[in-house]
């Protein structure tokens, strides 16, 4: 008989990123205290893809950094399947704009990192590397060194670099917003294809309201900063699996992108009026 012992995960109701009342605030240049995001509660479900939308400036970075544990909430918490977060957070892998791959490393190098890390052998992590090369359709591209590749190829091994590590939680800042349009779809079908058949949780921050709506099941709107919090929840029912050449041209895709950008845009042009009195000052 084997036992096997529920994981957190699998507890009920706890969902995989949770914060609780969560206020970021960071010392400003007059010496006082700009506060970024102000009491942010957010439950995440395990599995789900949850797309960040706002105004620029207002704060998601801070959100997710907060989640990754590489920023500490001022007050509140941040719990990571039922457990306060504490430090970094093991159970995340975080992808920027930028990619971060290590020029002097070759493709299988940057992706066998994580591993190699990890302790796993360089003979074991070579294959996991290699097969997550396979699955994003670069390894003849294995022995290259990063310069040598496209923005969306090197997108591609930053992909297949977190992946291999299996993270439960995937945080993604703009991670497309430097590619072209093209590319960027390319891109986002091929995210949608591997998370669809994991059970990993997502959080993607983008400035771009039709990125959102396509990828995710739910799109939160955060207003415009100082003390952003989130002013809408919206979900996105549109089935899967999901054609993202046409997607857009939906009537759906259209009815729910005027919803939520009635709401976004207030929150855009409330931005724009505060940086400009802020530039009259
Ligand atoms: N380390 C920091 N020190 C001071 N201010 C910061 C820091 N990080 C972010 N901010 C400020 O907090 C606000 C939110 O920033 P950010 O989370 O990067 O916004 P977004 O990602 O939505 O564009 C901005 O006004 C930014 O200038
Ligand atoms: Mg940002």
């Amino acid at each position: 008989m084997t036992v096997t012992t529920p994981s957190a995960a699998a507890r009920e109701g706890v969902p995989a990123i949770r914060l609780r009342g969560a206020t970021r605030t960071f010392a400003a240049a007059s010496g006082s205290r700009y506060t970024a995001v102000q009491d942010v509660t957010l439950d995440i479900d395990e599995g789900r893809f949850v797309a960040v939308v706002g105004p620029s400036g207002c704060g998601k970075s801070t959100i997710l950094n907060m989640v990754a544990g590489l920023m500490e909430p001022t007050s509140g918490t941040v719990e990571i399947y039922g457990e306060r977060l504490q430090g970094i957070n093991p159970r995340a892998g975080y992808i920027f704009q930028q990619d971060a791959l290590l020029p002097w490393k070759t493709v299988i190098e940057n992706v066998m990192l994580g591993l190699i890390l990890r302790g796993v052998p360089r003979k074991e992590a070579r294959a996991q590397g290699m097969a997550w090369l396979e699955r994003v359709g670069l390894a003849p591209f294995a022995d290259r060194f990063p310069y040598q590749l496209s923005g969306g190829m090197r997108k591609r091994v930053t992909i297949a670099q977190h992946w291999v590590t299996d993270p439960d939680i995937l945080l993604m800042d703009e991670p497309f917003s430097a590619l072209d349009v093209q590319t960027r779809q390319m891109m986002e079908a091929e995210l949608l294809a591997i998370w669809s058949g994991s059970r990993k949780t997502v959080m993607f921050v983008t400035h771009d309201l039709e990125e959102a709506i396509a990828l995710a099941d739910e799109v939160v709107v955060m207003s415009a900063g100082p003390a952003s919090r989130v002013v809408g929840r919206y979900t996105v029912d549109l089935p899967r699996p999901r054609n993202l050449m046409d997607i857009r041209m939906e009537p759906h895709f259209m009815e729910l992108y005027g919803e939520i950008w009635s709401r976004l845009r207030e929150e855009v042009l409330k931005s724009h009026e505060r940086s400009r009195a802020l530039g009259r000052q």
